[in-house]
């Protein structure tokens, strides 16, 4: 089986081939690190192994419980979730599914998310759009106390309860959270819901491939064994023993690690294909949230080319020089269609008659590439056979690993995210929960 690919000789005019070969025994040891649970955040490793360790019950139970919902004639498959609880899934669901497939439909209930927010009109709009259709929910919190899914579960249970009665609800609910902590955990044995666990020691940016991302995935109808398989692909040659040269999540750790020491700030995650604008976002609370901490840490950011070359080009090619791109790349679609001819030929086409769409797609990819670097946009690029799950699964992994590796290497804690309590506390004291009322007099004094 092909794997994805990595190229860097495009970063390599702007820091050395040498400077980045440079890394591989510290990445090494810190790979070591990973596997031997030594390092920083060593109670959060849990995700380093798990795709070989992941058992066929647990994937044919995942299996079962999509057939169970199917049986029931669902249309709409609710996913409540926020960060690590839902980005994951909605970035391979996404990857995988008909663009239009909100419109067209198939023989799979269609998967929507709610609580990633806590917009009132979209919660509204939601809750109207169930009442005449057929669902089933997941809850997904691994601290079981998130506001944002709490809010949406506490509404949409409701909903589901009075449409179905309260015996038929409970079939047609399911809750993924910890093992025994957290308020949903108890909710879930009060109510009898069946339940999964999240392992401990996966924190949720790492979690796509437990029941967090498995479960919707599977109900979507997408292959979820191929997707572990290709994870546990990636797993078996990333490991300490694989030699650098052959290591893609090292190598990718160390170029970006030197290009944020050449004063690269900014990586730009690029993809050609819309259907992996989720992947990026999947990819940025990855990076963001592992790297962004103690005042250092490269920025994540994304783009849709050629869509946003047509808003964001001009700075890529021409604004502050902190920036460098990842692209992924898909080498093949999985449709064929050509520029038609036209006699008339007005709008000067011709020149592309009989060419794939694609082609044209690889030329603005080519050419951007060549345009930014020669603009002092250094450019890596990953290169997937085709968007697939196998290919996502190694994707998964590949920036997993490598994102433990490039922590490590900036000297941070890649597993913990401290920085994400301030916003809440705030919004506690603000809406004067039980137990800040200091915090609410402290806060209401600065507005
Ligand atoms: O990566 C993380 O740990 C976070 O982004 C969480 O996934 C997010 O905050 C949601 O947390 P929970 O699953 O506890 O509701």
């Amino acid at each position: 089986m092909q794997n994805i690919s990595l190229k860097l000789d495009k970063s390599f005019g702007f820091i050395s081939k040498d400077s980045v070969f440079g890394y591989a025994e510290e990445i090494r040891k810190h790979n070591e690190a990973l596997h031997q649970q030594t390092g920083k955040g060593s109670d959060f490793l849990g995700w380093v192994n798990l795709p070989t360790s992941i058992s066929e019950d647990e994937l044919a139970d995942y299996e079962l419980t999509a057939k169970k919902l199917k049986e029931k004639k669902i249309d709409i498959f609710v996913v409540i979730g926020i960060g690590g609880s839902y980005l994951g899934a909605k970035a391979v669901i996404d990857a995988l599914s008909d663009s239009f497939i909100q419109l067209k439909g198939n023989d799979q209930p269609l998967i929507i998310f709610a609580g990633q927010n806590i917009g009132e009109d979209y919660l509204a709009e939601l809750r109207d759009l169930l009442q005449n259709k057929e669902y089933a929910l997941a809850v997904i919190s691994k601290s079981g106390t998130t506001t944002e899914p709490a809010i949406a579960f506490r509404l949409l249970k409701q909903e589901l309860e009075t449409k179905y009665g309260k015996e038929e609800a409970r079939t047609r609910i399911i809750a993924v959270t910890d093992a025994v902590r957290g308020a949903l955990k108890k909710l879930a044995v009060t109510e009898g819901y069946k339940t999964y666990v999240i392992p401990d020691n996966v924190g949720g940016r790492y979690s796509v491939l437990t029941p967090v991302g498995l479960l919707a995935i599977a109900v979507a109808g997408f292959d979820i064994r191929a997707l572990v398989q290709g994870a546990v692909d990636m797993e078996k040659v990333s490991g300490p023993d694989v030699p650098f040269e052959k290591n893609l999540p090292a190598q990718y750790a160390a170029v970006r690690n030197e290009l944020y020491r050449s004063g690269k700030l900014i990586e730009i995650l690029v993809n050609y294909n819309p259907k992996l604008h989720y992947f990026a976002e999947w990819w940025k609370q990855l990076y963001g949230e592992s790297e962004g901490k103690e005042g250092k840490g490269i920025f994540p950011a994304s783009v849709d080319f050629t869509s946003d070359l047509h808003s964001m080009g001009q700075y890529i090619q021409e604004g502050e020089r902190k920036l460098f791109e990842t692209v992924i790349s898909v080498a093949k679609p999985d449709n064929e269609l050509l520029v038609p001819a036209d006699p008339e030929n007005l709008d000067g086409l011709n020149f592309l008659s009989g060419k794939r769409i694609d082609e044209v797609n690889k030329m603005a990819e080519l050419g951007t590439m060549l345009a930014h670097v020669d603009g002092g946009v250094p450019n890596l690029q990953i290169e997937m056979p085709q968007l697939n799950e196998y290919y996502l699964g190694q994707l998964i992994y590949f920036f997993e690993k490598a994102c433990g590796l490039s922590g490590y290497v900036l000297q941070v804690n890649p597993f913990d995210q401290p920085g994400v309590e301030a916003y809440k506390k705030n919004m506690f004291a603000l809406l004067e929960k039980p137990g800040y009322e200091e915090a609410t007099k402290a806060i209401k004094a600065r507005l």
